[in-house]
């Protein structure tokens, strides 16, 4: 199954595709985390990408597109995919599509999550990610046992430098001139899916997870 997950910065995508690629036995694709692992690792890539991450802002497409095409390749991913945070443009879109033209290989669904600005906002605020193994946590919605400690690998917490609230005003500005076009891109093929993405993590989880189902087989 290849899917895509569409969204606003905040509304749930990295929180949810952990979900479905337990559920379904998929890679989960994100962008945004390969960025920041190359980053960590002070590569060519992380110097490239870090600036326009810093200020809430794209990195190029040319330089994400090689990226993502040579993650596609690899082989835990020739089953299908679960995208977190890529295409975010149309570019990017319709160079995933020729790709997956030449490997016979098409999307079956996008799913679209559905959360307002002050929502987005307010998660992003609050969000708290692990240095050492990228586990995502929220200061009120998703606290950890002990503050500032990960409960998966005991790593810090920290706030993510795009997470401040000026960067991220702009990140959601980014998004609806440059993402949102995407929509209907993806409405003209026939496959967006809405899914309602404010409540608790479990039911959005379910509400992802049965429309996927229906692409199952
Ligand atoms: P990326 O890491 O992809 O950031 P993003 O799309 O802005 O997405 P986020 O990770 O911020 O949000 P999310 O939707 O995954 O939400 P999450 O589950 O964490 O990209 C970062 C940067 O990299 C970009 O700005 C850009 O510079 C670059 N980049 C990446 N891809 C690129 C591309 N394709 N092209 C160009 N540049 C690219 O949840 C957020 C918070 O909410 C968490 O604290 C979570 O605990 C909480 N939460 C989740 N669900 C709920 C819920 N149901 N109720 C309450 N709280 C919830």
């Amino acid at each position: 199954m290849r899917v895509i997950l569409l969204g606003p910065p905040g509304a749930g995508k990295g929180t949810q595709a952990v979900r479905i690629a337990e559920a379904f036995g998929l890679p989960h694709i994100s962008t945004g985390d390969i960025f920041r692992e190359n980053v960590r690792g002070g590569t060519d890539l992380g110097t490239r990408a870090k600036s326009y991450m810093d200020a809430g802002e794209l990195v190029p497409d040319e330089i994400v597109v090689g990226m993502v095409g040579d993650r596609l390749a690899e082989a835990d991913a020739a089953e299908g995919f679960i995208l977190d945070g890529f295409p975010r443009t149309v570019p990017q879109a319709q160079a995933l599509e020729d790709l997956l033209v030449d490997r016979d290989a098409p999307l079956d669904v996008v799913l679209r999550f559905i959360v307002d600005h002050d929502e987005v906002v307010a998660r992003l605020t609050g969000r708290r990610t692990c240095t050492g193994c990228g586990a995502v946590f929220h200061l009120e919605h998703a606290p950890p046992a002990t503050e500032g400690v990960c409960d998966s690998c005991g790593g810090e917490l920290i706030q993510r430098d795009d997470d401040t609230e000026d960067v991220v005003l702009n990140r959601l500005e980014v998004y609806r001139k440059q993402t949102e076009p995407l929509e209907h891109f993806y409405w003209e093929r026939g496959l967006l899916r809405d899914v309602e993405a404010v409540g608790e993590v479990d039911g959005v989880a379910e509400r992802a997870l049965a429309v996927l189902r229906d692409y199952a087989g």
